[in-house]
């Protein structure tokens, strides 16, 4: 249909007939004379149509004058060098001088036109249309770019792509199931794979010894701008290693395609940092070091003082009290500070007591009374607040405190335009082993069960588990948890260790895991991997912040595609095929 592609077109052609195929972006008609921006997933180049000539083109531009937003067209026209260039396109040296133009499809007046900002639930309902614009088809590039050029490494470095199947049993990685009632089987069901976890460490234990695999993953969680229901991971598994190798050469692969893809040159070597440093200075296991704020622990300096919220943490083991400066804070006003209390709330936080000291050095703080003038004045000197700054504070059990104080501090960042240019890659690692679930009143793995402790003995590991550091760590990006993954137990011993501190029984171990348990006792070697998130990479090389916008077709937060109208309810006869009857529907739950 067609010979070139519009976003193509340059001076070397000038002079040559091209006929083009494309949607009409814009259209002017200047009476007489009428432009047409003809757009396909190359770029835009001007089209005229002139009023007829010698040569017999008078339907050009009766034709042209009709031509309305995103008409489907087909145009055949000579290049010839533009009076007026346009710098701004790649095409902007030429335009096309249409001797016909047949209108393909009339587009009917569209819902919205992008240059109006449209809402994203517009932009999802009608996805065709959002992903016709030049920006989107960038982002969509960019993902298609990120993903050849992990391919190219990997295929380079000898790592096997092996599929694992999607209709499986639960493997988990903290999130609900997705399950697929099994029709053979009545009242049994497949599990959607949270991740090919174990799948892949049953490939190392049959041999392939790196493998990796571009897997769509399915977690029934809450979504946010960085969750989808499904995403997909870069999965990798390696035999015979330890976490240095596992961490340098996914390291080096990152940079080299951070390089190819996006222009970018991350750090020779990424820096690294323990769980509880990242913790204790940033409040965040993801922290972004772009923000040169950090908290600053204060239990020593309030012990003392005369304020119950802060004395008790402060005396407590499992507490926190921590302060973090915003210098030039002193110009929030009550509101916004009250803003910032109301954000920290969503993190847990019951209250958020400050300090503000005015350009000219008053002070006005909430907390200020229960201070002798020396303990006050030490916290201040000890937090390092001068004229114009404020200071947060924050008190509780360590990890509310810490996560709240994190989100106030990303906050500051952002508000405060403290957030440096470039890229700010590191690794965290020595995560704790295990969380204490306070409701299920044990513990809970806090990376995923196959995660090996860092003690190589089962006993140390039951008599210590409270404190047991795992061997996981994940590389993190600009604030952003870009992959994580561990080394594996290898021995069935301490996995059935590891399951029984996570509360199942050996029963239950064996009815979920049993084929685990099984394949680890015949010389399952050494292994380990990581999963990097391709939605999250792919939407920080393409500059953008929400995963959705290099996902061609994402849920809603609400968890709905609103294109298609997924979910949607099934017929009788279908459920009754799976075995399936439906309880009355209450209400349409929330999450
Ligand atoms: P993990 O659960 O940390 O590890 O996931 C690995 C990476 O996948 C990305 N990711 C997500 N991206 C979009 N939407 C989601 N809902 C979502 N959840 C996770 C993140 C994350 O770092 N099997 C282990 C890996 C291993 O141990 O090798 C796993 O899945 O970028
Ligand atoms: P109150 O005496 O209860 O008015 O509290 C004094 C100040 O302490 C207020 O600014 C509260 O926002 C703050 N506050 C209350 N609880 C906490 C907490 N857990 N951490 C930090 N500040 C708090």
């Amino acid at each position: 249909m067609r010979t070139h592609f519009c976003g193509l077109i340059d001076e070397s052609l000038i002079g040559q007939t091209v006929t083009l195929c494309g949607w009409a972006d814009v259209a002017r008609d200047l009476g007489g004379v009428c432009f047409i921006d003809l757009r396909d997933h190359e770029g835009i180049v001007q089209v005229v149509a002139e009023p007829s000539d010698a040569e017999g083109n008078a339907d050009v531009i009766a034709t042209a004058v009709k031509v309305g937003y995103e008409d489907a067209l087909r145009i055949t026209g000579v290049v010839r060098a533009r009076h007026s260039v346009n710098a701004k396109i790649r095409t902007g040296q030429v335009e096309i001088v249409a001797t016909e133009i047949q209108v393909l499809n009339k587009a009917e007046p569209l819902p919205f036109h992008h240059h109006e900002n449209p809402g994203e639930e517009t932009r999802l309902k009608y996805r065709y249309l959002d992903l016709r614009h030049p920006e989107m088809q960038r982002r969509m590039r960019t993902r298609t770019k990120l993903v050849s050029a992990l391919r190219h490494w990997l295929d380079a470095k000898g790592f096997q792509d092996i599929e694992t199947p999607i209709l499986t049993k639960a493997t988990p990685e903290g999130a609900r199931d997705f399950l697929v009632p099994a029709r053979m089987h009545p009242g049994e069901f497949y599990a959607l794979p949270q991740s090919p976890q174990l799948f892949k460490q049953i490939l190392m234990m049959a041999g392939f010894d790196r493998y990796y695999q571009i897997a769509r993953c399915f977690r029934d969680e809450a979504l946010r701008a960085d969750r989808q229901l499904e995403f997909t991971q870069l999965d990798m598994e390696f035999a015979w290693v330890s976490e240095r190798d596992v961490q340098d050469m996914v390291e080096a692969m990152i940079r080299d395609v951070f390089r190819d893809v996006a222009n970018v040159e991350l750090a020779a070597e990424f820096p690294r940092m323990t769980y509880a440093e990242a913790m204790r200075r940033y409040g965040s296991d993801k922290p972004d070091l772009r923000i040169a704020l950090e908290l600053v622990d204060v239990a020593d300096l309030v012990k003392d003082s005369g304020f119950a919220v802060f004395t008790g943490p402060a005396a407590d083991a499992g507490g926190r009290v921590c302060a973090l400066r915003i210098p030039g804070g002193a110009n929030l006003s009550r509101k916004q500070i009250d803003e910032y209390a109301a954000h920290a709330g969503k993190y847990g936080a019951k209250g958020l007591a400050y300090i503000k000291i005015s350009e000219t050095g008053e002070v006005s703080s909430p907390i200020q009374k229960f201070f002798d003038e020396a303990a006050f004045a030490a916290l201040v000197a000890h937090v390092g607040a001068g004229n114009g700054d404020l200071v947060f504070f924050g008190a509780g059990k360590y990890s509310t405190v810490s996560d709240f104080m994190g989100a106030v501090r990303l906050k500051a960042g952002k508000d405060f335009a403290l957030v440096a240019d470039g890229w700010a890659p590191l690794w965290v690692t020595d995560f704790p082993m295990f969380e204490w679930d306070d409701e299920a009143q044990r513990y809970v793995a806090l990376h995923h069960p196959f995660t090996a402790p860092s003690v190589d003995d089962e006993a140390d590991l039951r008599a210590n588990a409270g404190t047991a550091v795992s061997r996981g760590y994940d590389m993190v990006l600009n604030g952003n948890e870009i992959g994580g993954g561990s080394i594996r137990i290898h021995r069935a011993s301490m996995q059935s260790a590891v399951f029984e501190l996570l509360g199942i029984g050996a029963e239950e171990a064996q009815a979920k895991f049993g084929f685990l348990l099984d394949a680890l006792k015949y010389g399952a070697p050494p292994h380990g991997g990581i999963a990097f998130g391709i939605d999250r990479i792919a939407a920080l090389m393409a500059g953008t912040e929400s995963i959705r916008d290099v996902i061609a077709f994402p849920k809603t937060t609400g968890a709905q595609c609103l294109m298609t109208d997924a979910p949607s309810p099934i017929a009788d006869a279908q459920l009754a095929e799976v075995h399936i009857q439906v309880r009355p529907r209450a209400e349409k739950a929330a999450s």
